[in-house]
């Protein structure tokens, strides 16, 4: 606004003084000769004299308006100024900067030029010889069919104008990528039936001189089997939604790092109105971090290893700071590359092993197992455990710390172990864990247990049980305080295809068979999830061929269906087919057999078992919104087509910021009206807004109240019990500390249960 006024009154002065003021006349206003925008590498040098000229020949004032962080604007002692910048990879994105000339004798009478900087991220760093990065050429993504060939041309182009070195990253299996002796590469393929799917090839630039210069350009190339159904695959959120107020992101974009090196990003969000707005990342890459910088920004840091070459997908929030439900996300992309140059050894670690805590009496099985990221076993040794106590060789490179504890133990004793690189010694890791041991009376709770209100009631109250509940250190206090609880149990990983049949025809039961051993010494019913999904598919479920989805799904289905015949009360036949605007997720199953692989799994899971409870089963579908439409078509489409589906499950993975309950309510009501049984299959509430416990406990009240008022809801199953095991660990989303302790979601459903 000020600038518009500024030049409104420089046009008045004009004409007026034409009018009115002869002497007026003779000051024209100065001018500034134009400059063209600039586009900067993060790292690389803006430089830009501005010269001002007067028709009287008066030298004006100049300033500058938006000056970035570290930049100078120098007087050039000659009537000009130049104005420089060398902006970092926190500056990635674009600002315009506006230069004005000032009347030396007439501060009225003012001109401006503005200029666009923009700065991007994909040269990396140069150095200050203002060597620049190398760059490739855009490339856009095609698809291709099994049998077609497809060729096309890599041009790097270098700044400086030398032929930069390319490689190509991930290149499938029968490519080639050949030198056409012009500086250029020829990308040539002729996939064939056993690989339809996406890839994404890197290309990279980098300058032979300074291999640190360099660039990507990443393709994707989807291979379709010829009689498959192309449906063109969503971006994660592209860019953010530009809602009008809602806070917005600064110049966020796609990275580009590589293997050994640490991404550092400056995550910066405005709002129109001043105010600061928060910052969420979710998914939060394993071993990335996103601290709080003071300032309003936080900055994402990052080290891939070896197995995240490729691409990952980060989602950032903004949130209004007066109103948690405005918010702006956006998804960027992180492409990992390999520099063949460069030799990388990541040290061991020893990961996933937290203090545990058991009761006197109770042995602990600590599993100890060390990782290399380049993939070596490293050699593993005690440096002091617990007298008593015994650090046995499991025979997989893993060890195990076993103590049979008694009332002798109680207090906290520790335990240290080292990891030592298998190719370089002199990198090692060590982990010292604290075993509390602790009174059993520590972790009784008031009042009756909840599926003892449940069954008084006929309903159903359940949890998710943890991977291989008998293998971890604390699993006896684990799965008695789960058979005190709960009537039911689901397996949170155990009978996902990726993990049961890791091969085609060789099924994996034993993990399987231990929950459904577990439910039934203790009187539970049994929860299957999930039969047919898109994700946690094994590797070469991901590599089929279309034509052979059909087959391959029910030959899954009828393998684990018959086999807990008459154990499974519950099945998840198929999870997730909803993309979130309600249309199809482009699956291997939607690949191979369009829609109707929905009505496909259900026809062929009743088959083998007409007597369990078969349901579908999505997030984000329990409240009215488009994704809960498009599933309440496809309910009505199957019932009308007599498809034996006996409800809708509603997975409900919350945040402590959710108040939608009438939607909810109105929801389950036209589910139920038509005929639909409906469970609440993977409930927890995530807490955002701090540690506020009675925020999150008022969630787990009013969902158990929804669900007790609503006849057909049958079942309230969280995904988890301790937030110790909890998939979203960090948010606490459970009714059980990681202690063990009963949390105030524990007691509000305990009330509503026994009161409602
Ligand atoms: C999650 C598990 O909790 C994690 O342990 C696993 O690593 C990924 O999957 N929707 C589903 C569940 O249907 O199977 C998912 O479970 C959570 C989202």
């Amino acid at each position: 606004m000020p600038n518009k006024i500024a030049r409104c009154g420089y046009a008045l002065s004009l004409t007026g003084g034409l009018l009115l003021s002869p002497v007026a006349l003779a000051n024209l206003p100065p001018v500034i000769d134009p400059i063209a925008d600039q586009v900067v590498s993060a790292g690389g040098t803006v430089e830009v004299v501005v010269v001002p000229r007067d028709p009287e020949r008066v030298v004006p004032g100049l300033t500058v308006s938006n000056m970035p962080d570290g930049a100078t604007f120098l007087d050039n002692r000659n009537g000009t100024r130049t104005f420089k910048w060398i902006p970092s990879s926190n500056d990635i994105g674009s600002r315009l900067i506006t230069f004005e000339a000032i009347d030396a004798s007439d501060p009225n009478l003012r001109s401006s030029v503005s200029v666009t900087v923009t700065v991007n991220s994909t040269g990396q760093a140069s150095q200050s010889n203002g060597n620049q990065a190398p760059r490739v050429e855009p490339l856009s993504d095609r698809s291709v069919q099994v049998g077609e060939a497809v060729s096309f041309r890599v041009t790097p182009v270098d700044p400086e104008g030398v032929v930069p070195a390319l490689f190509v990253d991930s290149l499938p299996a029968g490519a080639s990528f050949d030198d056409n002796r012009d500086g250029t590469r020829q990308f040539r393929w002729q996939p064939n039936a056993q690989q339809v799917g996406d890839f994404t090839i890197n290309f990279v630039a980098y300058d032979e001189n300074e291999p640190s210069l360099r660039s990507g350009e990443t393709v994707k190339l989807s291979v379709t089997s010829p009689n498959a159904v192309v449906i063109p695959s969503n971006p994660i959120n592209p860019v953010g939604s530009a809602v009008e107020g809602a806070p917005f992101f600064v110049g966020l974009q796609d990275q580009f790092v590589t293997l050994g090196d640490t991404l550092s990003l400056r995550v910066v969000a405005k709002d129109d109105d001043g105010s600061v707005p928060g910052l969420a990342v979710d998914p939060l890459p394993e071993r990335a971090s996103f601290k709080d910088n003071g300032d309003g920004t936080r900055t994402f840091s990052w080290q891939p290893y070896p197995i995240d070459v490729g691409d990952t997908y980060v989602q950032f929030s903004t949130i209004d700071a007066n109103n948690s439900s405005i918010r702006t996300n956006q998804s960027i992309r992180i492409n990992v590359v390999r520099d063949p140059n460069r030799v990388v050894n990541f040290p061991p670690v020893i990961n996933g092993i937290r203090n545990p805590t058991i009761r006197a009496g109770d042995t602990l099985t600590q599993r100890v197992q060390p990782v290399d990221p380049d993939f070596t076993v490293p050699n593993l040794s005690a440096l002091s455990i617990p007298q008593g106590s015994e650090f046995v060789d499991n025979g997989d490179g893993t060890r195990n710390l076993n103590w049979l504890t008694d009332f002798g133990d109680l207090g906290d004793t520790q335990a240290s172990f080292r990891a030592v690189d298998a190719v370089d010694s002199s990198l090692s890791f060590e982990s010292t864990i604290t075993v509390s041991v602790v009174d059993p009376s520590t972790f009784n709770r008031n009042g009756e247990r909840l599926r003892d209100l449940a069954d008084r009631r006929g309903f159903k109250i359940g949890y998710a049980a943890v991977l291989q509940a008998s293998k971890v250190a604390d699993s006896q206090l684990y799965r008695d305080i789960a058979a005190e609880e709960f009537n039911i149990v689901t397996p949170e990983n155990s009978h996902k295809m990726g993990w049961i049949q890791p091969q085609r025809g060789l099924f994996k039961w034993e993990d399987a068979d231990e929950v459904a051993n577990y439910a039934e010494q203790n009187g539970m019913d049994l929860h299957g999830h999930p039969l047919v999904w898109y994700a946690q598919l094994p590797g070469w479920v991901q590599l089929l061929d279309p034509s052979n989805a059909q087959q391959v799904m029910r030959e899954h289905i009828r393998a684990l269906v018959s086999r807990y015949r008459g154990r499974v009360a519950v099945w998840d036949v198929v999870n997730e087919s909803f993309e979130e605007d309600g249309s199809y997720r482009n699956s291997i199953w939607f690949k191979g057999m369009g829609k109707d692989y929905v009505r496909d799994a259900f026809i062929t899971a009743d088959q083998e078992d007409p007597n369990a409870v078969m349901i579908y089963n999505d997030y984000d579908v329990a409240w009215i919104n488009p994704k809960s439409d498009a599933m309440y078509r496809m309910v009505q489409e199957e019932i009308a087509a007599g498809t034996p589906i006996d409800g809708v499950g509603f997975q409900m993975h919350l945040r402590d910021d959710f108040s939608d309950y009438d939607s909810v309510e109105r929801n389950f009501e036209r589910f139920a009206n038509l005929g639909m049984d409906i469970y609440i299959t993977e409930f927890d509430v995530a807490m955002f807004n701090g540690q506020n416990d009675g925020l999150q406990a008022e969630i787990y009240r009013r969902v158990m109240e929804i669900c007790l008022r609503q006849p057909r809801c049958k079942a309230l199953q969280s995904w988890g019990y301790t937030d110790r095991y909890s998939w979203r660990s960090n948010f606490q989303p459970l009714m059980f500390t990681d202690k063990y302790l009963p949390k105030s979601a524990y007691y509000e459903w305990q009330r509503v249960l026994r009161d409602f």
